[in-house]
C-alpha cells in the first residue's frame, strides 16, 4: 500500500471526509441537498455515509464516541478497516482522505486501520482476482500530518504485513532455515545486521533446549541474531529481543489431538516473525536506540529420535531439566535464548512466545499475558504503549510461591508445573535463565485470530510489532529528555 501526500489541486474521484463532529455544518464539498442528506443519517447514529455521484464517491465518517484518548485512536482504526472494506467491495484502487477535525492522531489511526484492515493472504489462491481488494494506494491531503509520519506508518504497515505473511505461511515452505533466510533477506533491505547459527555453531554453543526439542525432526535448527545499532544510540546497554520460533508444534511424542488444537500450529513462531518486524521498524525509521533480536527456531515433531517424557537434559547454562511434557517445547528453546542474552549486558530483555494455552484461556484474543523482573518503569512503559496501539498487557505475578511447582526430584526443574496457572509456571520456568531486567510476553490468546476482528484479520495478527514500536518511540523520548534512570526493582 502506498501512503503519500495528495498533490495540489487534484480531483480525487474517490474521497473521504472525516468530520469535525456528528453534524453536517461542514462546510466542504457538498451541496444543500446532499448536506441535508447527511445530516439525516448522520443523526442515525451512522458513522460511514456514503454519497454517490455516480463518477465519484464521497464518504463522510462521523467521529467515533469512545470512554477515553486511547479508545478514541482504537475507534478511528476500527472505522479505518471498515473504510477499507467499503473500498474492496467498490473495487477502488485509490482514495483520498481529508480531515475536517484538526486532529493528526485520529487521521493517522484511520489511515493506520484502513491499511491494517486491507491485509489479505491470497498467495495460495489460484483465483485470487475475484476476491482481492484493489486498494493500492491512499492520498492524505492537507498539512496536519507530516511526511515523516506518513513515512513512519508505511514502514510500520508493510512490517506487520510481512510477520502476517510469515505467520500464515505453512510449515511446508517454512521451516527454520527457510524462515531464518527470510529474516536476513528482509533484514538486509531495512539495513539490520543478521547472522544465522547453524547446527554445528548450536551444538557448539550447548544449547541443549533448542536441540531437543530439534532432535525429532529431519531439518536443521537455526538461530538467528539481528541488530540495529544507530550511530549514537541513546542506550548504552542494548535492549534484547527474543521470538520464540516453533515454525510447527505438533507437541513432538506428547502429541497434540488435532482438532481446535495441533490445526494452526503453524503459528507458532508468531512471536519470531514479532521481533524480527519490530527490528525491520526500528531501522527503516532510524529509531536511536540499539537493539538486537534473537530467534531460536525449529519444529516440534515426534519423528526420529524425538525427545522423550522423562528425559533429562542441559541448558547452555549448565542447568538441567526434567522434559515431562514435549508440548511445553516454547520454554525449552527460550531458555537458551535468554542465556544466550546475558552476553550483551542488556537494558533490557523482552521474549515474546505463543507459550501457554493457559494465558490464551484467560484472555482470549484481547490480551497479552505478561510477566516481568526487575523493571517496574520499564514495565509500565510497555503496558502504556500497549494501551496506545491496543496491544494491551495484563500483568501475572511471579511469586516465588509458584517455584514449588517447576521443582524435579531427578534435576534442576521439569518443564511442567501441573493443571492450574500454566502461563505463570512457564513464565517461572524462563526466570530460572534471567539474570537482567526482563519482561516476557505471552501472545498465544491474540496472535492468530480464527475470525476477523475489525482490522485484524482472521490468521496471523503480527501482535508486537505494533506495541513494540509504540514502545521505542516512548522509550527514545523518555532517553533523550534525560531521563535514564529506571527504577529496577521487583516486580511485586
Ligand atoms: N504453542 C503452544 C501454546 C499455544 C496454545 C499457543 C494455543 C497458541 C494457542 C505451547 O507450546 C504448548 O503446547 N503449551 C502447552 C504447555 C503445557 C504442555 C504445559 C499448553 O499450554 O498446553
Ligand atoms: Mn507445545
Ligand atoms: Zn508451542
Amino acid at each position: 500500500m502506498q501512503l503519500k501526500k495528495s498533490i495540489q489541486g487534484s480531483n480525487h474521484p474517490n474521497r473521504i471526509f472525516l468530520l469535525e463532529k456528528n453534524t453536517a455544518e461542514v462546510l466542504l464539498p457538498f451541496t444543500n441537498e446532499e448536506r441535508a442528506y447527511l445530516l439525516e443519517r448522520l443523526n442515525q447514529d451512522e458513522r460511514l455515509v456514503e454519497i454517490n455521484r455516480y463518477t465519484s464517491k464521497i464518504l463522510a465518517v462521523g467521529i467515533p464516541a469512545a470512554r477515553n484518548e486511547n479508545a478514541t485512536l482504537e475507534a478511528w482504526r476500527r472505522v479505518g478497516s471498515e473504510v477499507a472494506q467499503w473500498a474492496k467491495k467498490e473495487k477502488m484502487k485509490s482514495i483520498e482522505i481529508t480531515s475536517l477535525n484538526e486532529d493528526a492522531a485520529s487521521l493517522l489511526s484511520f489511515t493506520e486501520g484502513i491499511v491494517l484492515g486491507s491485509y489479505q493472504f491470497l498467495k495460495y489462491h489460484t483465483k485470487a482476482e475475484k476476491i482481492k481488494s484493489h486498494l493500492s494506494e491512499i492520498f492524505i491531503s492537507g498539512d496536519l500530518v507530516t511526511d515523516r509520519e506518513i513515512q513512519k506508518l508505511s514502514v510500520l504497515t508493510e512490517a506487520v504485513f510481512s510477520a502476517r505473511d510469515q505467520v500464515n505461511e505453512p510449515v511446508i515452505s517454512l521451516n527454520a532455515e527457510k524462515l531464518s533466510e527470510i529474516f536476513r533477506q528482509r533484514g538486509d533491505e531495512a539495513g539490520v545486521e543478521t547472522t544465522i547459527l547453524g547446527r554445528g555453531q548450536i551444538q557448539e554453543l550447548g544449547m541443549g533446549g533448542l536441540l531437543a526439542v530439534n532432535m525429532g525432526s529431519l531439518d536443521s535448527p537455526t538461530f538467528t541474531i539481528m541488530e540495529w545499532k544507530p550511530e549514537c544510540p541513546l542506550n548504552n546497554q542494548p535492549i534484547v529481543l527474543i521470538g520464540k520460533g516453533v515454525v510447527f508444534d505438533t507437541g513432538g511424542l506428547s502429541l497434540k489431538p488435532t482438532a481446535k488444537s495441533m490445526d494452526y500450529m503453524k503459528s507458532d513462531m508468531a512471536g519470531a516473525a514479532a521481533v524480527a518486524a519490530s527490528l525491520r521498524v526500528a531501522a527503516g525509521n532510524k529509531v536511536p536506540l540499539h537493539l538486537i533480536a534473537l530467534v531460536p527456531a525449529t519444529d516440534n515433531r515426534p519423528g526420529g529420535n524425538a525427545i522423550t517424557p522423562g528425559d533429562v537434559i542441559t541448558i547452555s547454562n549448565g542447568a538441567t531439566v526434567e522434559v515431562l511434557n514435549t508440548d511445553a517445547e516454547g520454554r525449552l528453546i527460550l531458555a537458551d535464548a535468554l542465556c544466550y542474552a546475558k552476553k550483551y549486558d542488556p537494558m533490557l530483555v523482552i521474549d515474546l512466545a505463543t507459550l501457554t494455552g493457559s494465558a490464551a484461556m484467560t484472555l482470549g484474543i484481547h490480551g497479552i499475558a505478561a510477566m516481568g523482573s526487575q523493571c517496574r518503569d520499564l514495565f509500565d512503559l510497555l503496558k502504556e504503549a500497549g494501551e496506545k496501539v491496543n496491544e494491551r498487557l495484563v500483568e501475572l505475578p511471579l511469586w516465588e510461591e509458584y517455584d514449588e511447582m517447576i521443582k524435579s526430584s531427578i534435576a534442576d526443574m521439569k518443564n511442567i508445573g501441573g493443571s492450574e496457572a500454566g502461563a505463570i509456571t512457564a513464565g517461572k520456568f524462563l526466570q530460572r535463565f534471567v539474570e537482567y531486567p526482563w519482561i516476557h510476553l505471552d501472545i498465544a490468546g491474540p496472535a492468530f485470530l480464527h475470525a476477523a476482528d475489525h482490522y485484524r484479520p482472521a490468521g496471523g495478527t503480527a501482535t508486537g510489532v505494533r506495541l513494540l514500536t509504540e514502545y521505542f518511540d516512548l522509550l527514545a523520548t523518555r532517553l533523550s529528555s534525560g531521563s535514564n534512570s529506571f527504577r529496577v526493582s521487583p516486580n511485586d
